[in-house]
């Protein structure tokens, strides 16, 4: 079923927005429907455009028909703009499934690919989604950390600027997401330090100035939730984000137009539900923890938006 039927948004007009307006919308992983449901009423607060992103192993996780089941149950207004999108697709197969089952946007996640295999495929995902009125987003560059379960880089790669030119010219990507020191994961960073490589992005805005940009890797990992997680039994040891302040300047005041969390939504449930078991030791009541969780996930949402990616009321 087209997305447009969920009342979805592919992803043009917001970040075409975020480009002209000093933001960058929030694309936010999800995998259940408390964090379906925390994101989409973080939106609704705070009035911000917003990505759902679901990954491969996300959808799996779910299953087809329980997803679109929650969004539809949802009751999304098209006014609401927000966009329901495939993170890291790694298959032609994979995005165009997204799109037929009703995603209003892709990601084709061929950066590790040779350059001439990820411009042909990403060409050919740019035509069906178009056809279909869906966006895609692409990479080039290659970040460290974890993908997902059965991928992970070990070297950061950074995207070449001239490169990039080639890739938007020849394949029509809606989005290109780029490698400019973030990472995926709770690990990002030894040493405080360690610095975005805004020269690198400056230079690939040169070069394609009206390409909306994406960032991957960008959650900060605050020490109170890793705190909190360790207070509470668990064990984490040395995570280390994105600084705030850089990921608020990239927010607003370059092209990067779409911001990746993923980790700090996963922090910010773990640290809750954790806290409520530890403080209730003899409820079994699920209802009670996962509520606990999903508050803590659109908490740390509306933190986001308001405070880092200056999205409220961007709608
Ligand atoms: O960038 C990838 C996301 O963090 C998704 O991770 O495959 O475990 O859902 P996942
Ligand atoms: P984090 O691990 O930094 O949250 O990255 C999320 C991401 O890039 C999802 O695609
Ligand atoms: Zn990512």
């Amino acid at each position: 079923m087209r997305f447009d039927k969920f009342g979805l948004c592919n992803t043009e007009n917001m970040l075409k927005s975020a480009m002209n307006h000093g933001f960058a919308v929030p694309a936010f992983n999800a995998y259940n429907m408390e964090t379906i449901q925390a994101i989409l009423s973080a939106a609704r607060l705070t009035h911000s455009p917003l990505i759902i992103a679901i990954s491969e192993s996300a959808l799996k996780y779910m299953g087809d028909d329980i997803l679109m089941g929650i969004i539809s149950g949802a009751k999304i207004n098209p006014h609401e703009q927000i966009a329901l999108h495939l993170d890291h697709g790694h298959s032609i197969e994979s995005c165009m499934h997204a799109i037929d089952i009703g995603f209003s946007s892709v990601m084709l996640d061929f950066s590790n690919r040779d350059i001439d295999e990820n411009i042909d495929a990403t060409h050919n995902i740019v035509r069906y989604a178009h056809a279909r009125g869906a966006s895609v987003e692409s990479e080039l560059g290659q970040l460290t950390g974890f993908e997902d379960e059965n991928t992970s880089n070990t070297e950061s790669v950074y995207t070449d600027p001239d490169t990039a030119a080639k890739f938007v010219s020849q394949t029509g990507t809606d989005s290109l997401a780029i490698a400019i020191g973030t990472s995926h994961g709770a690990y990002k960073r030894h040493s405080a330090d360690e610095t975005l490589r805004f020269d690198i992005l400056s230079e690939i805005q040169e070069k394609i100035p009206n390409t909306p940009l994406v960032l991957h890797g960008a959650s900060s990992i605050p020490n109170y939730l890793v705190d909190k997680i360790n207070k509470f039994g668990g064990d984490i040891k040395n995570a280390m984000g994105i600084d705030i302040e850089q990921l608020n300047f990239t927010a607003t005041h370059t092209n990067i137009c779409k911001i990746n969390i993923d980790s700090d939504l996963r922090l910010a449930m773990t640290a809750a539900v954790r806290q409520d078991l530890y403080k209730n030791p003899q409820n079994f009541n699920p209802r009670k923890y996962m509520d606990a969780g999903r508050d803590a996930i659109r908490d740390a949402c509306i933190f986001l938006i308001r405070e880092v990616f200056n999205s409220a009321n961007k709608i």
